[in-house]
């Protein structure tokens, strides 16, 4: 028995926050930009549009992609860091959304690794139950808490979500390994200080804008470059297959040049390897699933094809899936 994607769908906001747009906000040039990151735009929320605008969107194109009931669902699983609330979970307002009664909902934060560890916990609950649809959601609104008076930061990030439909199969395509780490020494290195229990909201915590992220990029680059390819190495041992059998390299999207860092050290060829940061920014946990939605609308995925997916993120968490595509 084995978990496979049955239904996908993505959604990224209307509006595009273009490199050229940030260099009237901040002191910064579109040349830096595409030089250090190869971001050149990225999609953004309207101020009123919260994360689970693009959850439910999302979540909607996966069961009409999977031709499921919204009754069908046992479970609800939305991996994010930026819902609409603290609490609920957004994934109980998407749960009222669809009408989707007969599903448990919860959120998992694990900040850029959040839909792979969505992806993990899910194919864990539907193997070990009774259970037989979950879907899964990457999502994240990083623009609600990005100051856009730090160069730093605020040309990295994107909003997008993506949603897979994930179900039992008997057949020999679907997940066929996972990992999952995390290194909480690197807990400060990427975090929003405030609006939890150890630093409530208060004016001066909003006057030290400790309600916006705070990333230390120079730690997190050596984390990813060394973490991307452990990670990867790891999975294939598991799966007993080489980086010459992985037909799509999905890594999670966060710079080019942690990629092209990657790529070389797994002498993997670029073509294998999806990018869409230039368009879509680091999306965080909807990196992922957008660029396996976007690889699907493309015609890129076959049945059959392995399909290597590897991310990492606030935590400092990492884990990665590889799975033998099984849908037409
Ligand atoms: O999902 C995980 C999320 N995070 C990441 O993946 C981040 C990983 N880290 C990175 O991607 C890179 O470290 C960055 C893109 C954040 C930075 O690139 P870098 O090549 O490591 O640049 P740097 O931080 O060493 O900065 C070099 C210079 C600095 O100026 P000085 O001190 O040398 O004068 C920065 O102030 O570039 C400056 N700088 C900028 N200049 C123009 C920093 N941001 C900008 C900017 N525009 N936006």
């Amino acid at each position: 028995m084995k978990a496979t994607i049955s239904g996908l769908g993505y959604y990224l906001p209307e509006k595009v926050l273009t490199n050229q747009d940030l260099e009237k906000m901040v002191d910064t040039n579109d040349a830096w930009i595409v030089d250090r990151s190869g971001i050149r735009e990225r999609h953004i929320l309207a101020e009123d549009e919260p994360c689970s605008l693009m959850v439910v969107e999302a979540a909607r194109r996966a069961l009409q992609d999977a031709a499921l009931d919204p009754l069908q669902l046992d479970m609800i699983i939305v991996g994010t860091v930026t819902g609409d609330m603290l609490f609920p979970a957004t994934a109980c307002l998407l749960q009222a959304e669809l009408g989707a009664v007969n599903a448990a909902a919860l959120d998992l934060g694990a900040g850029c690794t959040g839909f792979i560890y969505a992806l993990v916990a899910a194919e864990k609950f539907l193997l070990a139950s009774d259970m037989r649809h979950v879907l899964v959601v990457g999502a994240d609104a990083v623009s609600k808490v990005i100051d856009y008076t730090d160069r730093s930061t605020c040309v990295l990030f994107g909003d997008g979500a993506g949603a897979v439909v994930l179900a039992k199969t008997e057949d020999q395509n679907g997940i066929l390994e996972t990992y999952l780490g995390a290194d909480g020494r690197g807990a400060k290195d990427l975090c929003m200080p405030a609006g939890g229990s150890a630093i409530p909201a208060t004016r001066e915590s909003v006057e030290k804008r400790l309600h916006y992220l705070r990333m230390n990029g120079t730690e997190i680059f050596k984390f990813a470059t060394k973490i991307i390819v452990e990670v990867s190495d790891r999975l294939l041992k598991q799966a007993g297959l080489s980086y010459q059998d992985v037909d799509l390299f999905i890594p999670h999207q966060a710079n080019l040049r942690i990629i092209q860092f990657a790529a070389k050290r797994m002498k993997m060829p670029m073509e294998k390897i999806l990018v869409n940061l230039d368009r879509c920014g680091n999306t965080s946990a909807g990196s992922i699933p957008v660029a396996l939605g976007e690889a699907y609308e493309q015609g890129r995925l076959h049945k059959g094809d392995i399909i290597l997916m590897v991310a990492f993120g606030a935590g400092l968490t990492y884990g990665g899936a590889i799975l033998r595509w099984g849908k037409d």
